[in-house]
């Protein structure tokens, strides 16, 4: 879709990459770490002071106490965070169980795995996780719950008694969580996002992943991080050792920077994503779709169905010539493709501006099928 975007002209509400950069003084890290000699190898586990900073974070956000030497590992992205855990610790034919809509490179990595996929589905309109469909995905085969929250596409936030549910199931049936936290500081409204790690009996069964991209605007860095009990890290670096060996070394002691000395940039990125969350479902709204307000990420979801639309691929195709806009359909994050058939993702994360003009396009567009 960004690829039409780019043929068409059309403004970019799909992907989910910022207009804007991060803070001045963390690039500013990054030119002096390449002028003064970090351009060879870093250390596969990452180096020390990010893995220090990284640990500091935990500790900071989240009260948990982690080894920077044995804990934490970086990595190329949370991407590779999230391909090196299922390498690592998912042999071919065990059960994995996601939440759909799900990040599209889970689906890529449980099938290089072997793995088995047990979606269970945050439904619209509301996108909760019920415990009950939960439990039933699990079966002896199980290995591995991945989860993520905040959650894209849907912007759900996970709750603590949902937290609660999968910490019971995972402790009941001896799991392992993977939980994709990439979007942990860009949450709305004043809520708290939760890291499943600090729920009693979890930390040692959970491997806790992010990245800079989100929280600090340099998606393009692809630094990233796994953080977790020793035996599970070990997996992630393992798998690492063959994936990229090695994480960029000049980005490494920028981002130990941004979250030594830039801790509060996040936040206040997040009420900014907030504005400009609101501006967009206004938008929407003027424009005749309902927008699922999201408590976090950068997303909203509409359902187009009401304008005669049954398919968000075929709407979506459309909206370009139509008006000018490109979004992207959220089936595609489906294993039960009507689930989703009928919703349509777009993006927030993009400066005020864009966002007007790519609202004031939709507004005055003919979307009825
Ligand atoms: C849920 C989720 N996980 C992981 C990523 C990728 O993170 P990174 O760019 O750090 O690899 C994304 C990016 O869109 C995402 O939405």
């Amino acid at each position: 879709m960004s690829a039409l975007a780019v043929r068409t002209g059309a403004l970019n509400l799909g992907q989910g990459f910022p207009d804007v950069d991060g803070p001045p003084s963390v690039i500013a890290a990054a030119v002096a770490a390449l002028e003064h000699g970090a351009n060879q190898y870093a250390p596969g586990i990452g180096i020390a002071p990010l893995r220090a900073a990284i640990a500091r974070h935990q500790q900071r956000h989240y009260g948990l106490e982690v080894d920077p030497d044995r804990e934490v590992v970086v990595t190329t992205g949370c991407t590779e965070a999230i391909a090196a855990a299922l390498l690592g610790l998912v042999d071919p034919g065990d059960e994995v169980v996601v939440l759909e809509p799900y990040y599209d490179s889970y689906v890529a990595m449980l099938t290089v795995c072997g793995a088995v996929r047990r979606p269970v589905t945050l439904r619209a309109p509301e996108f909760r996780l019920d415990p009950d469909e939960l439990r039933a995905a699990v079966s002896p085969r199980t290995r591995v719950l991945l989860l993520n929250t905040p959650h894209n596409p849907t912007g759900t936030v996970l709750t603590r008694a949902e937290l609660q549910a999968v910490a019971d199931i995972a402790i009941e049936h001896d799991l392992v969580v993977i939980t994709d936290e990439v979007y942990e500081h860009l949450v709305f409204d004043g809520r708290e996002h939760i890291a499943l790690a600090t729920l009693p009996g979890m930390w040692e069964r959970t491997l806790t992943l992010s990245s800079a991209g989100k929280s600090y605007s340099f998606t393009g860095w692809k630094v990233g991080w796994a953080t977790g009990p020793a035996p599970l890290v070990q997996a992630v670096l393992a798998a690492k050792q063959w994936l990229t060996f090695t994480s960029g070394s000049p980005l490494q002691p920028a981002v130990a920077h941004a979250l030594d000395h830039e801790p509060d940039w996040p936040r206040a990125l997040a009420r900014d994503l907030q504005a400009r969350r609101d501006l967009l479902c206004e938008g929407l709204l003027d424009a005749g779709l309902t927008p699922h307000v999201p408590q976090g990420t950068y997303f909203t979801t509409t359902d187009i169905s009401h304008l005669g639309w049954t398919d968000g691929r075929e709407f979506c195709l459309a909206l370009p010539e139509r008006a000018g806009v490109v979004a992207i359909p959220t089936q595609g994050f489906h294993d039960d493709a009507e689930a989703g058939r009928h919703l349509v993702r777009w993006a927030f994360c993009k400066e005020r501006d864009v966002i007007v003009e790519g609202v004031r396009r939709l507004a005055d567009a003919d979307l009825i099928r």
